[in-house]
C-alpha cells in the first residue's frame, strides 16, 4: 500500500539510531498522522522484529494513533495534578458531551478525544487542550464550550 511505500524511506533513514523505535514511530505519526497498521510488518522487517513486537510499542505509549484523528483534537490532562483537582469528573463530562471515550473518534469526524499526561498546565488544572491551544482550569461549561468550538 501507498504507507508501506512511503514508511520504508522514513524508516530507513532512522533504523541506525540507538533505539530507533521510538523515533520511527514519532515520524510516521507526523507523516500520516497515525500509525497504519500496513507500515508494522515494514518497521518489524527492518527493524529484525515480530510484527507483535512492533504492535506492542505501538499500542503500549498513548501518543500513537491506531486510526486517523478527526478534525480536531481534544486532549485532557490525566496526570497528577489535574486527577487531584476534579480530572476524572472532567473526563466523565467530555465522554458524555461527546458521546465517545477515550482515543474515539465522534461520528461525524468532528472530534478525537485523547488523554495526555501533563500539559505543563499543572498550577491552572485540571488543563485541556484543543488542537493546538491548551486552557487551563477548565469546568465543564468550559469544556461544553471547547467541543461546540469544535464542531462548527
Ligand atoms: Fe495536568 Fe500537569 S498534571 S497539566
Amino acid at each position: 500500500g501507498v504507507y508501506a511505500e512511503r514508511s520504508r524511506s522514513i524508516i530507513r533513514e532512522l533504523k541506525h539510531l540507538e533505539g530507533p523505535m521510538l523515533p520511527i514511530l514519532h515520524a510516521l505519526q507526523e507523516e500520516f498522522g497515525f500509525i497504519p497498521d500496513e507500515v508494522k510488518p515494514v518497521i518489524a522487517h527492518e527493524l529484525n522484529l515480530s510484527r507483535a513486537e512492533v504492535h506492542g510499542v505501538v499500542t503500549f505509549y498513548h501518543d500513537f494513533r491506531q486510526a486517523p484523528a478527526g478534525r480536531h483534537v481534544l486532549k485532557l490532562c490525566r496526570a497528577e495534578a489535574c486527577q487531584a483537582m476534579g480530572g476524572d469528573d472532567l473526563a466523565d463530562a467530555a465522554r458524555r458531551l461527546l458521546g465517545i471515550d477515550f482515543h474515539q473518534t465522534t461520528l461525524d469526524g468532528a472530534v478525537t478525544l485523547e488523554p495526555v499526561y501533563c500539559l505543563g498546565l499543572c498550577a491552572c488544572a485540571p488543563a485541556a487542550m484543543l488542537d493546538e491551544d491548551v486552557h487551563g482550569r477548565v469546568d465543564e461549561h468550559c469544556l461544553g464550550e471547547l467541543v461546540a468550538e469544535a464542531r462548527r
